[in-house]
């Protein structure tokens, strides 16, 4: 598989075999670095990591994946840098894209990622925007897979705000590789009619089956169940409303049990807020996993560089 010279913005961009391909690379990195063995696969390459958001594991995953591979990195935080307020997202691009070899952004617009990529010429990898968290996505699915043994064929459950980046990435990357993927939400809360359509049609191709409910009992017969923050990142001041809007979507212990199977995991993409999407004994009950899911962060964003990047 060839993915040299690709930008990662968004899991459109890839079919199901390349997806996968992310996800066993990323399995055969993390087996190597349990032995102590990492490559040299990014020497000589420098990378940029802008953040016009904060970060706990997306930073620290590229960071580290950086690292290992032999590359640098080089942290770019929202107030070090021009970008978007006293120069044009082109121009910086121009000039990131002269000095480095690869560029991370995680900030607002989809679109800001997008002309990174198109005026930088270098790889450029999308670490969140309001509306797509594409890494994360991998980071899930390798999880799923060490839980389950394979990915086709599986129910997901998303349950939350159902049209942020999360639930927004996770059906596209589901559609793709067919795993049965559910939104549980109340309808205002529900995802772009478009973006919905655009995975039905991925669907078709991979057997999975898409569905919006605002009804608790479509939880049934989830294999994963999966919950992010009620407000992401600069929505915070929606706080009181999605409370209101989101109380009887909260993941506990009686809805945990609505899925009438004793298997049924729980992911969330961290961090969490406790007592709001998740209660805290859900959580603890299912730590173990949710934290090899952070883990797997910085295996599959070191993939995702190897993979586009990299020497071999
Ligand atoms: N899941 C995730 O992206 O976490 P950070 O915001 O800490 O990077
Ligand atoms: N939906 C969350 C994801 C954090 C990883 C946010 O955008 O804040």
């Amino acid at each position: 598989m060839n993915l040299k010279g690709r930008s990662f913005l968004t899991l459109k961009d890839f079919t199901a075999e390349e997806i996968l391909y992310f996800i066993d690379l990323a399995a055969d990195l993390k087996a190597k670095k349990k032995q102590g063995i990492t490559g040299k696969s990014l020497q000589g390459k420098n990378i940029a990591l802008i953040f016009e958001k904060p970060s706990t594991r997306t930073r620290c995953a590229f960071t580290v994946g950086c690292i290992d591979e032999g590359a640098h990195p080089e942290y770019l935080g929202k107030n070090d840098i021009q970008l978007g307020h006293k120069e044009s997202v082109e121009d910086t691009a121009r000039v990131l894209g002269r000095m480095f070899d690869g560029i991370e952004y995680r900030g607002f617009a989809q679109e800001t990622v997008e002309k990174l990529a198109k005026f930088s010429g270098v790889p450029v990898w999308n670490g969140l925007t309001d509306s797509d968290h594409p890494t994360q996505i991998l980071a899930d699915f390798l999880t799923i897979k060490e839980q389950f043994g394979k990915l086709a064929g599986l129910k997901l459950v998303f349950v939350g705000d159902g049209r942020n980046n999360m639930a927004n990435s996770l059906m596209i990357g589901a559609a793709k590789i067919g795993i049965h993927f559910t939104i549980l939400a109340p309808k205002n809360l529900w995802p772009e009619e478009e973006l919905v359509s655009t995975c039905k049609e991925y669907a078709k191709e991979s057997g999975s089956i898409i569905e919006i409910s605002e009804n608790l009992d479509a939880i049934e017969d989830a294999d994963i169940v999966y919950t992010d923050v009620w407000c992401s990142m600069g929505e915070e001041d929606q706080a009181a409303s999605r409370i209101e809007l989101l109380r009887s979507y909260q993941v506990n212990t009686n809805l945990m049990n609505m899925t009438k199977k004793e298997s049924t995991i729980l992911l969330h993409c961290l961090p969490a807020v406790k007592g709001n999407e998740v209660t805290e004994e859900v959580f603890e009950a299912h730590a173990e996993v949710i934290f090899d899911e952070a883990e797997n962060r910085m295996h599959t964003i070191k993939a995702v560089m190897v993979a586009t990047l990299g020497n071999n």
